[in-house]
C-alpha cells in the first residue's frame, strides 16, 4: 500500500504498524512536496488585540487580489475565525486524526473565496504526531483538491508550546500589538523567547487600534529600541497598522468581514495596503527558496 492508497490516516498507521520492513529512512526517502508555497504566522502576547479581526480581513483582502487563501484556526479552545465569518465547520482536524475525514474533506469555504482549515481542537495531536501520522498529514496536503498560495495562521495568544510550534514552522512571522503598554510588554516578552530560546531574528510588526500612524510608528519605535538595547541584533518589518474603527466590532457583530459590510472604512483602507505589502514581499521571496511550513511543522 502507499500513502496515497490509504483512504483516512488510521488505515495508513495499521498499514505502517503491521508493515515491518518498511523503516523511518524508506519513508522520509519519499516525502512528497506540499503545495503551500507561503505561510505567515500571526501571535501577540497579550490576548484580544485584534489577531482574528486582522487574519480575516487580511485573508480576504489577499484573496479579493487573485490569491488562493487559507486560514488555519490554531488558537486552541478558543477557535473564532469560524464564528467571526459566519461560518460552521461540521469537523476540524481532530476527524483528520481520527480517521474519519480526509483533509480534503474538512476544510470549509469563507466568504470571498477564502479557506477555513478549523484545527482548533486538534491542535494537541498536530503538536505531538509521531512519524507516520507527520508523513501522511504531508502527503493529505499534496493532494489537496483545491490550490493554496498563502496560509495565514491566527494563534493563540502568549508564549505556550503551541504558539512558539507554529512561529517556528512559519516563513513570516508578524507580532500584532496595540499602543496599551501591556500589549507593548507582552508583545517583547513573545519576541524575547522566540529569539532567545528559538532563535528567530526577523519580525513583521502590525500596530493596531491606533489612533493615527504616527501613534502606530512611534510604538513600533518603542518596541524595536528596546528590543535593540536587550535582545541584540533582530530584524523588524513595520507592516503596517489599522487604526481603532468601529466598523470592526459592528461586522464582528454581524458574523461578516469588516471587508465585505463596509469596504470603504478606515481600516478597511490600511487592510489593503497591507494585504499589497504582503503580497509584494510574497513575489520577491517567492524565488524557488521556499521554506515549506508543513515541511518545517511535520519535520521527522
Ligand atoms: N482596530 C480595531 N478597532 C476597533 N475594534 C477592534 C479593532 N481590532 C479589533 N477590535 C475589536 O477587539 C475585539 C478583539 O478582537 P479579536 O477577537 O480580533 O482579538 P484576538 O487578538 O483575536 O483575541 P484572542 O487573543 O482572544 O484570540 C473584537 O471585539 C474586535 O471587534
Ligand atoms: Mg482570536
Amino acid at each position: 500500500m502507499t500513502m496515497n492508497q490509504a483512504a483516512t490516516l488510521k488505515e495508513w498507521k495499521n498499514y505502517c504498524e503491521t508493515e515491518k520492513g518498511v523503516t523511518a529512512e524508506d519513508r522520509t526517502g519519499h516525502l512528497p512536496t506540499p503545495g503551500i508555497p507561503k505561510v505567515l504566522c500571526f501571535s501577540s502576547g497579550k490576548g484580544g488585540v485584534g489577531k482574528t479581526s486582522i487574519v480575516t480581513n487580511l485573508a480576504m483582502a489577499v484573496s479579493k487580489k487573485g490569491k488562493n487563501v487559507l486560514i488555519l484556526d490554531a488558537d486552541l479552545g478558543l477557535a473564532n475565525v469560524d464564528v467571526m465569518l459566519g461560518i460552521t465547520p461540521k469537523y476540524s482536524i481532530q476527524h483528520v486524526f481520527s480517521g474519519e475525514k480526509t483533509l480534503s474533506e474538512i476544510i470549509v469555504d469563507g466568504p470571498g473565496g477564502i479557506k477555513l482549515l478549523p484545527a482548533s481542537s486538534g491542535i494537541q495531536e498536530l503538536c505531538h504526531l509521531d512519524d507516520s501520522e507527520k508523513l501522511f498529514l504531508l502527503n493529505e496536503f499534496d493532494t489537496l483538491t483545491h490550490p493554496i498560495d498563502i496560509m495565514f495562521i491566527d494563534n493563540a495568544a502568549g508564549i505556550s508550546d503551541s504558539v512558539m510550534y507554529f512561529n517556528m514552522a512559519s516563513e513570516e512571522r508578524v507580532v500584532i500589538l496595540t499602543p496599551e503598554p501591556t500589549s507593548i510588554t507582552d508583545a517583547y516578552a513573545l519576541i524575547k523567547v522566540l529569539s532567545q530560546q528559538y532563535r528567530v531574528s526577523e519580525f513583521s510588526i502590525i500596530v493596531n487600534w491606533s489612533n493615527s500612524k504616527k501613534e502606530a510608528q512611534n510604538v513600533f519605535k518603542q518596541l524595536t529600541s528596546v528590543a535593540d538595547r536587550f535582545l541584540g541584533f533582530l530584524s523588524f518589518n513595520f507592516l503596517g497598522y489599522i487604526p481603532r474603527d468601529l466598523c470592526i466590532p459592528k461586522s464582528v457583530r454581524q458574523q461578516k468581514a469588516a471587508l465585505e459590510l463596509f469596504p470603504a472604512c478606515r481600516a478597511c483602507q490600511e487592510f489593503e495596503k497591507i494585504a499589497e505589502t504582503v503580497l509584494s514581499n510574497f513575489e520577491k521571496k517567492n524565488d524557488g527558496n521556499i521554506k515549506f511550513f508543513w515541511q518545517n511543522l511535520l519535520r521527522l
